[in-house]
Parts: structure tokens; C-alpha cells; sequence
């Protein structure tokens, strides 16, 4: 079995649990963890672990998990009316659509939270668990994913009247970022969740400051890379393939939109070029765990 099937079962066996006499809220909190996606995050942490210290995987998979889950959450309250409004996710309709907005919203909350929980019991040392939630807690908090989303949100051309209201008070008009803020605002709101999956990945096989930082550093561009992908995809994909909506981001700030779906393309090539090369110098194994991914997922 893969390590990716491993990891599917376990989260499938550690799905939240919050019995009460809510008609659905525990089973909102595992629907969207149950409907699968491509774990890319998740498969970063245990291919790098698995790479380095093999007898330490099955103790990441916790971290894995919560990993999982504070990037589940992020899709959940990206989906919401008042952000990208989206009815579609991993080829399932989204947690307001199915149920009701108040539950979306508090279904991301506790998966933001528990997150956390898991960390703090996987089976590996104080020390390693306390570096892990301060890396996670750094990378998709106030100065991470969520300042990303503020910014995307923000300066997306939109008609949503609090923005607009906002903006006029403030006496702004519609701007187009420039490519430095777009990268910016793309390093945080993605870029920065898959250099810390290979951080904590980093952490928990006991490499030293100095290579935890290099291979924080190749995840910031292989994110980047990521993320253009992620754009190019609303472009060039269908409903189906995606399993989400396409064509949803002609109003906001994107590369494709900067630069045109060649010069993304372009953008991207360059990154995964710099990552390759940047990745000669991690120790065997770790090179082949990403080239895998990037050929599955970053491609095309
Ligand atoms: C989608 O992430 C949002 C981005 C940050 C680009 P993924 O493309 O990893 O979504 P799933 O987990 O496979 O559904
Ligand atoms: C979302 O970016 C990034 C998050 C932090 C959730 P997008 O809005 O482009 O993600 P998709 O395209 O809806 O998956
Ligand atoms: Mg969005
Ligand atoms: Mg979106
Ligand atoms: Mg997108």
C-alpha cells in the first residue's frame, strides 16, 4: 500500500468527532475531509519524513492530519458567499450549499482548531510537537494564508457592497497588482502552508536549522508554483477535472490574468526549474518525493 493510501485511511479513521443533538454538524466537520483532494500538503510531510527518517512516519501521520485539516478549512471559508462564492468542491457542493453558511463557517473553525489538537497528540516529542504548531500557526495564521486571503479578497475587482463601501471610504479605486504584489499575496495565501508541510517534515526528522530553512525556502518557490498552477487551472480545466468551478477568477488579481496563461506557464516552468536545481543540495530522497509530485500535480 502507498503512502498515500496510508494516509487516506488514517484520516479516514480520525475523522472529528462531535456528537450532539445537531441534526449535522459533526458530519459537516468530516465531509469535505472525506471528500478526498490531492493531499499534496500532506504527501510533502510523509514523502519527506518517509525519505529521511522512515521509522518516524507513521508518528507524522497526526501532523499530516492536521495539516489536512487547516488546509480543508482555508477551502471551506475561501468558498463562502461573502469570499470566492463557490457551490463546488473536490467534486462535491460545498458545506453552505449542502447544509447552511452558519455551519460552513464553524465547520472551518473547528477544522482551523483541531488542527492544532492533533499536533499536540501525535506520538513524537514535546519538543518537535511544540516546533510543529508554531511552524503551522506562523505559516496560516495573521501573517500567512489568512493576511494572503485578506489581500486577495480585498483587491479582487468585486461589486460585493462592504468592499466597495470600504474602498470609497477610503477614497481607493480598483487597482491591478503588480507582479511583485501579486507574488506577495500568492506566497502567503498558498505558497507559505507548502514550505511549512516541508518544514515540519524537516522538523520531525531532526535536520538542522540550517536545512530546515533551505528546504523552507525551495517549498516558498515549489508554492508559488503551485498556486500559478492552481490559476492556470481556472483557465485552462473544466468543472469536472477540477472538481470545483473554472472560469471564477476573472475578477480577481492572478497570474493568468497578469501575465497571460503563456507567460504563467512561463513563470511556473521557471520556479520548478529553480526547484530542481535548488534541490541538489537536500540529501536523496527528498528530491524524488517532490519530482513525483511535481510531475502528478504541476504539470500540463
Ligand atoms: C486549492 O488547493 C487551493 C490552493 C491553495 C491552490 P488544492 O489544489 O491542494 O486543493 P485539494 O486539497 O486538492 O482539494
Ligand atoms: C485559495 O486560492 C487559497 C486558500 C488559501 C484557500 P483559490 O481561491 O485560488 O483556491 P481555489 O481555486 O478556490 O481552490
Ligand atoms: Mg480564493
Ligand atoms: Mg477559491
Ligand atoms: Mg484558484
Amino acid at each position: 500500500m502507498s503512502l498515500l493510501d496510508d494516509f487516506i485511511n488514517f484520516l479516514n479513521e480520525n475523522l472529528p468527532k462531535a456528537p450532539s443533538f445537531h441534526p449535522y454538524y459533526e458530519e459537516a466537520l468530516a465531509q469535505m475531509l472525506k471528500a478526498g483532494g490531492k493531499h499534496f500538503r500532506a504527501q510533502l510531510l510523509l514523502g519527506t519524513v518517509n525519505a529521511l527518517r522512515p521509522e518516524l512516519t507513521q508518528e507524522a501521520m497526526r501532523v499530516a492530519l492536521g495539516l489536512e485539516m487547516m488546509h480543508t478549512y482555508s477551502l471551506i471559508h475561501d468558498d463562502l458567499p461573502s469570499m470566492d462564492n463557490a457551490a463546488l468542491r473536490r467534486g462535491k457542493p460545498t458545506l453552505h450549499i449542502m447544509y447552511d453558511e452558519v455551519t460552513a463557517i464553524l465547520a472551518g473553525d473547528a477544522l482551523n482548531t483541531h488542527a492544532f489538537y492533533e499536533i499536540s497528540r501525535s506520538n513524537l516529542s514535546p519538543e518537535v510537537r511544540i516546533k510543529c504548531v508554531e511552524i503551522l500557526s506562523q505559516n496560516a495564521g495573521a501573517n500567512g494564508m489568512v493576511l494572503g486571503q485578506a489581500l486577495d479578497c480585498f483587491y479582487e475587482n468585486t461589486d460585493k457592497k462592504d468592499i466597495v463601501a470600504a474602498k470609497q471610504r477610503l477614497g481607493l479605486t480598483d487597482k491591478k497588482l503588480s507582479l511583485d504584489e501579486l507574488k506577495f499575496l500568492h506566497i502567503h495565501k498558498t505558497a507559505k502552508l507548502i514550505a511549512a508541510s516541508l518544514k515540519m517534515a524537516a522538523v520531525i526528522a531532526e535536520l538542522s536549522e540550517t536545512e530546515c530553512e533551505k528546504i523552507y525556502n525551495i517549498g516558498l518557490d515549489l508554492g508559488l508554483a503551485f498556486q500559478i498552477q492552481d490559476d492556470i487551472i481556472d483557465v485552462i480545466s473544466d468543472e469536472n477535472e477540477a472538481g470545483k468551478p473554472v472560469n471564477n477568477d476573472t475578477d480577481k488579481n492572478s497570474f493568468t490574468n497578469l501575465l497571460g496563461v503563456k507567460g504563467a506557464i512561463e513563470s511556473k516552468n521557471e520556479l520548478i526549474r529553480r526547484v530542481e536545481e535548488d534541490l541538489r543540495s537536500l540529501k536523496a530522497g527528498i528530491k524524488d518525493v517532490i519530482e513525483n509530485l511535481i510531475n502528478k500535480h504541476l504539470k500540463g
